[in-house]
């Protein structure tokens, strides 16, 4: 395996590449859907053939409804969910493969809260190459572990949370020269995610929003997005930065302690939480993460499960929009925030993951639904409801 962090400052090593340097540049690549329309600012040859699902592209949906719920006017969701395999992570997964079997990998793998198996068990059978996936044993949500097998992945399970399983894939990466790992610490994974900064920024008629609310875990998304942003910014498409605001669950919230404490280094929690895809305690680029979080003059907070899952609730039944649990964090965290976001901002909410993949956590009361057998029944059920 090769490594993925400086010898130096021991950060975790970013790709920089020289932008597009208009707006035209960025965005002109006509015929490209999603992320590889921005293959210009993604640091792979132009003849490289792109293992592609159509990531990226997702809609950014005004939720007006929730927004008068936490004193906002303009709230979107960028609803990731709406990706290939149901999450966000495809965005970089369709790059770091490619980039994988660009230099001829066969093998790849990844430690998983769910998502990152999903996706990279999808984008290897793409490919025509192995996946293999560790999972925390009995911590993985079913749909995912679902799609795992479905994509033909092999699965390990290891006893422990997330953060054993990295340790130890990282580990047997280092000796087995095969392995190529496909964990957030891969830089290619960031350059991918890093493009829903541009989609956000297009679909707001080139504006850039004054927050984003996202979940983190072990903190790649947070930092792919600000790069994304401060990249747009360097290049002189944009003009500002947003104020990112990083959520985590607070049973699991090791970078939101390093931030309201002013500390230089993050300190290990044992994740808990119902949020699996965040449940986190180590997370590898809690570095990046700061900086994000500090350079944006941000905001980091932890909600509860109980306050996570009533907004996941709330975002369903009244703007149709079912996330998973995970996902739910920015919408509980924005209820916390009401009245300290000015009420003209515009805000994104990253909805990371799609609900189906998440059904445990919703609770279907089946005994208590009416149930008829004849058309009288139902028109004198109907009768009542109308
Ligand atoms: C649905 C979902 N949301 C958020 C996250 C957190 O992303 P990151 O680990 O990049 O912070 C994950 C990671 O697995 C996820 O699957």
């Amino acid at each position: 395996m090769r490594s993925y962090v400086c010898t130096r400052c021991s950060n975790l090593l970013e790709l920089v590449k020289d932008g597009p340097v208009s707006r035209s540049g960025l965005y002109g690549e006509v015929g490209q859907p999603g992320v590889w329309r921005f293959r210009k600012a993604l640091p792979l040859e132009a003849e490289v053939k792109a293992v592609s699902l159509s990531e990226g592209g997702t809609p950014l949906v005004l939720v007006s409804r929730v927004a008068a719920k936490v004193g906002l006017k303009w709230l979107y969701v960028k609803n990731e969910g709406q990706n290939p395999s149901g999450s966000f992570k495809d965005r970089g997964m369709t790059v770091s493969v490619t980039r994988a079997v660009q230099g001829g990998a066969k093998l790849l793998v990844c430690a998983s809260t769910g998502n990152t198996a999903a996706s990279m068990a999808a984008y290897a059978a793409r490919a025509g190459v192995t996946a293999m996936v560790t999972v925390p044993a009995g911590k993985v949500a079913s749909g995912k572990l679902a799609q795992v097998y479905a994509y033909g992945a092999k699965m390990i399970r290891v006893e422990g949370d997330f953060d054993a399983a990295l340790q130890i894939t990282l580990k047997a990466a280092s000796e087995i020269k095969e392995l190529s790992v496909m964990n957030s610490i891969n830089p290619y994974r960031i350059e991918g995610q890093k493009t829903n900064a541009y989609e956000i920024f297009e679909q707001l008629g080139y504006k850039v929003p004054d927050y984003v609310v996202l979940p983190v875990g072990n903190a790649g998304n947070i930092s792919a997005i600000w790069k994304g942003f401060k990249e747009l910014k360097e290049w002189g498409i944009s003009s500002s930065l947003p104020h990112m605001v990083g959520v985590q669950a607070a049973g699991a919230q090791p970078i939101v302690e390093a931030f309201e404490h002013g500390r230089d280094s993050v300190r290990a929690v044992q994740p808990k939480t119902i949020a699996s895809a965040i449940n986190i305690g180590n997370p590898a680029s809690w570095k990046k993460a700061l900086v994000a979080l500090r350079d944006s003059k941000g905001i980091a907070l932890a909600v509860t499960d109980e306050e996570t899952i009533a907004a996941r609730m709330e975002l369903a039944s009244t703007e149709g929009i079912f996330v998973e649990p995970a996902s739910a964090v920015p919408l509980a965290a924005l209820k916390k925030l009401k009245g300290k976001i000015e009420k003209d901002a515009t805000v994104v909410c990253i909805c990371t993951g799609n609900g189906l993949k998440d059904q445990e956590s919703v609770k279907v009361q089946l005994d208590s639904t009416p149930l008829v057998a004849t058309p009288e029944q139902l028109v004198s059920l109907l009768a009542k409801t109308a």
